[in-house]
């Protein structure tokens, strides 16, 4: 036992019936990840880094994407074979807890942050069980909290078994705890399943330790950061919340956001300040955005990073990428995973960057795809140019020194090296390496019929 580290139990076995769907409930998704991230990022912000996790639907499909997400260090797993209940779920994972005092949280509270969670831990006290409850206009389906007369908590009773009395409490439980390791050990297994929905659940174990005088305390605490998620519509209203709560604080930190409610920012999301964000506008995942960037309408932009002063004009999605000072994207540009920009780049309508590295001030402003390519400073890269980087098995590299030039509608045929200052005919197929200041051209050679038109209608009218 390791005295004064707490650590936490996870629930997220459940199904969510209510939910309708294919995937755990656990797993579906808030601005940019799923709702189990939520609590886990509160718990480890807390300090806590030992969480025993139950699962049981589609505990595959969590586990893995927990260990993806977070590695596997922190983590115990358990699985709960049948539903059978919160006060199931916690039995199955106390095997796995290795402190005096462990928290227990639903899988299913995504608003829930690391102040609350260093509110219960600092509200234990000498208390035995801390029973965390909140005030709410709609109450329905949660447990009520029932107090007795001294205001102490006599029982939590679940809208299915409560009577209309009962029903009209507005406190309910939010299904966040903090317990002794050792009395839920001693009570657990009176816990039974002599309710409506025949289930063993875990705030009956309230009852047995108040007939035996144990503390219970009940602590307080905010709506809007332990609402749960029992369907669809819940979730639509917690995705409000936090996004709205995203928002604030990047406006509050000095970014500004034309139209907050139409903007979706993931929760590690950094920017700086005086950037401006245009309306419809998703920035996902791990992105850094620096300071002065402008990003218009209609943009995605997920795990990349821009730097200072960049902007990015209407409709780009971009995507693992990393942006340099002073460029400019877009309208309608894509930039795909490994693709880097560096300073004072133009990146045009319609123009489709793969793991690609653009030197400093290079220019690639209308209709292009440009794939597997080391492209340097200076270089302009005309309408229409295309890498053809694949053979149908192999990807092959293109480079284009600095300072080239490539006229429109070039296709380069990887591999390829295109030298310094060099000069690409537009309408060019590249196939071979091009040396250092000259120009190639590759189109058919123009001729022109003199008096074609005239002897085509003679013909015409002759007939
Ligand atoms: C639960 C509480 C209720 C509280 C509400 C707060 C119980 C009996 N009820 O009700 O008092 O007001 O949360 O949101 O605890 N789970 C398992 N295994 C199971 C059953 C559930 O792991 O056998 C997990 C679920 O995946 C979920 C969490 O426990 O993450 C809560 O279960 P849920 O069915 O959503 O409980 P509620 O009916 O919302
Ligand atoms: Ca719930």
């Amino acid at each position: 036992m390791r005295a004064n580290k707490i650590s936490a139990v996870l629930l997220a076995a459940g199904k969510g019936v209510r939910f309708k769907s294919d995937l755990p409930k656990v797993m579906h998704k808030l601005i940019d990840k799923p709702m189990i991230y939520y609590p886990l990022r509160a718990l480890l912000r807390a300090g806590i880094e030992d969480i025993v996790v139950v699962l049981g639907f589609g505990a595959e499909k969590v586990k893995e994407y927990l260990i993806s997400e977070f590695g596997e260090k922190i983590f115990s797993f358990v699985i709960q074979k049948d539903q059978k209940g919160t006060g199931d779920a916690v039995r199955v994972a106390l095997p796995k807890v290795g402190s005096e005092k462990f928290i227990i949280v639903y899988g299913d509270m995504p608003l829930i942050d690391e102040t609350i969670i260093l509110e219960l831990m600092h509200s234990f006290g000498e208390e035995k069980f801390v029973v965390t409850s909140f005030l709410t206009e709609d109450p329905y389906g949660y447990g009520r909290i029932v107090r007795d007369r001294k205001d102490n908590l006599l029982k939590i009773v679940e809208e299915r078994d409560a009577t209309d009395l009962e029903k009209n409490i507005k406190e309910v439980n939010a299904g966040l705890y903090l317990c002794s390791t050792r009395l839920v050990r001693k009570y657990i297994g009176k816990i039974k399943n002599k309710n409506s929905q025949r289930e063993y659940y875990f705030p009956d174990i309230f009852q047995y330790a108040i007939s035996d005088h144990i503390d219970v305390k009940i602590l307080e605490s905010k709506r809007e950061f332990l609402l749960g998620a029992n369907n669809r519509v819940e979730l639509s209203e917690i995705l409000r919340i936090l996004q709205k709560r995203i928002n604030t604080a990047h406006m509050v930190n000095g970014v500004t956001i034309i139209s907050p409610d139409t903007v979706y920012i993931g929760r590690d999301v950094e920017i700086g300040r005086d950037t401006v964000i245009y309306p419809n506008v998703f920035i996902l995942g791990k992105s850094e955005i620096g300071s002065n960037v402008v990003i218009e309408n209609g943009t995605i932009i997920a795990d990349s990073k821009l730097s200072d002063s960049v902007t990015v004009k209407a409709y780009c999605y971009i995507d693992k990428a990393i942006v340099l000072k002073n460029s400019i994207i877009g309208p309608f540009a894509r930039l795909r995973p490994d693709t880097i920009v560096e300073e004072e780049v133009h990146i045009g309508n319609f123009v489709e960057l793969k793991k690609t590295h653009i030197g400093k001030g290079s220019k690639a402003n209308h209709l292009a795809y440009l794939g597997d390519a080391e492209i340097g400073d200076g270089v302009n890269v005309g309408a229409g140019t295309i890498t053809c980087n694949y053979d149908g098995e192999r990807k092959y590299k293109t480079v284009l020194e600095d300072g080239v030039f490539v006229g429109s509608d070039t296709q380069l045929v990887a591999p390829v090296r295109i030298g310094r200052n060099a000069y690409i005919g537009a309408g060019s197929t590249i196939t071979e390496d091009v040396p250092a200041n000259s120009l190639a051209l590759s189109r058919v050679v123009q001729k022109n019929i003199e008096g074609w038109v005239l002897k085509r209608k003679k013909k015409k009218i002759g007939r």
